[in-house]
């Protein structure tokens, strides 16, 4: 069976007449297979796989107030404080997801967000940020609407999650998390992220991963654009075919526990985004030169210990770091003694694998 976006159409629901509010935490994720480029209403171009962190969160509170005339109102805050700068993402999101929830049209709403770590740093702020708008909004639903499953509703805020961010929908629910239909994840959907429903090895639990700010500054290029990009990018084609390849492939890692496939594919892959946005036009080198000092340093560690410890990169020039916990140890003191001078302000943050959305 074929779920279609009406599936996710809520038509039947009361109006609340008193005010209330909803208060959620959602993670960051961090993606192992990356998904770049898209099709219209934020259907990616390729499927991608990720590990949901636990300590980089975006908590939100979301009050809502009932109101007499019908249509989208709302105040920003971050950190209590009014955001004019975010208000065009949020206007967006909710005017993307109002046909899907007629419901927030009858209220006006107070967000009051804040993170756990420095926004635009390349740590996707807008996927722990849209998932905890979306966590409060699905709470908000279920206040008001027939009673459906669980699993609904954890498909219904992935979706919601991905009309604000892609890559958010990744954010909601499980520690391993595939979005975008692929074959060989059964039950795998453009729509939203599921739960990697298959066997893990053991190895995989409680993965480690420490973000190194090598640049804490905003962006250079957004994702929006940088999706973009991957429009009429001579790659593009054999790229999105070798995410479908690479899913299959780490599905069979992350049961066997095969920490050098494992190591092999997650970098290749990161490599492989950058290489992405160095061969488009107009093209970008999002990497420092301190990204590459990481990188040459982690290798060489590597080697010489032979510790199984990998890099992974987002659409910017920080490195995430990531192992196993059992050598959390001596790779935190490797990352504190000698990657952490290449690290803005010497900051870097240590994560590990997390579960998804939490009402506070
Ligand atoms: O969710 P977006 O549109 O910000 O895109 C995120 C893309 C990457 O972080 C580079 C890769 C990924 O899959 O998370």
């Amino acid at each position: 069976m074929t779920t279609t976006l009406n599936t996710y159409k809520t038509t039947d629901f009361k109006k609340l007449e008193t005010k209330g509010s909803f208060t959620y935490s959602a993670p960051s994720n961090i993606a192992l297979v990356k998904y770049w480029g898209k099709k219209e209403n934020q259907i990616p171009a390729n499927p991608s796989l990720s590990f949901t962190l636990n300590h980089c969160k975006t908590i939100t509170t979301l009050q809502f107030e009932p109101k007499s005339e019908k249509g989208i109102s709302f105040d920003l805050l971050f950190e209590g404080q009014p955001k004019e700068s975010f208000r065009p993402k949020i206007q967006k999101y909710f005017e993307r997801i109002q046909d899907l929830c007629p419901y927030i049209l009858d209220y006006h709403f107070t967000i009051n967000t804040k993170n756990t770590f420095p926004h635009s740093s390349g740590i996707a702020s807008s996927a722990s940020g849209m998932a905890a708008l979306s966590a409060n909004i699905i709470a908000l639903e279920k206040m008001i609407s027939t009673d459906k499953k669980e699993a609904y509703y954890n498909e219904k805020a992935s979706l919601l999650a991905r009309l604000g961010s892609g890559s958010a929908c990744r954010s909601i629910k499980g520690n391993i998390v595939v979005w975008g239909e692929t074959e060989s994840i059964e039950n795998s959907s453009d729509l939203f992220g599921v739960e990697f429903p298959y066997e893990v090895h053991s190895i995989f639990e409680n993965y480690q991963d420490t973000i190194l700010l090598v640049d804490k500054g905003e962006k250079q290029v957004s994702s929006t654009v940088g999706h973009e990009l991957m429009h009429n990018h001579p790659f593009a084609q054999q790229r999105f075919e070798q995410a479908h390849e690479n899913i299959e492939q780490l599905k069979a890692i992350l049961k066997s526990g095969d920490l050098e496939q494992f190591m092999a594919l997650v970098e290749s892959e990161a490599l492989t985004l950058h290489a992405m946005m160095m061969t488009s036009m107009p093209y970008f080198i999002l990497m420092k030169p301190n990204t590459l000092e990481i990188i040459q340093q982690l290798w060489k560690f590597r080697q010489e210990t032979k510790i199984p410890v990998c890099f992974t990169l987002d659409a910017g020039a920080n490195v995430h770091i990531l192992y196993p916990e059992k050598y959390k140890k001596e790779v935190q003191d490797f990352i504190e003694n000698q990657l952490s001078v290449y690290c803005q302000n010497g900051q870097f943050i240590n994560d590990e694998m997390g579960f998804g959305i939490m009402e506070l």
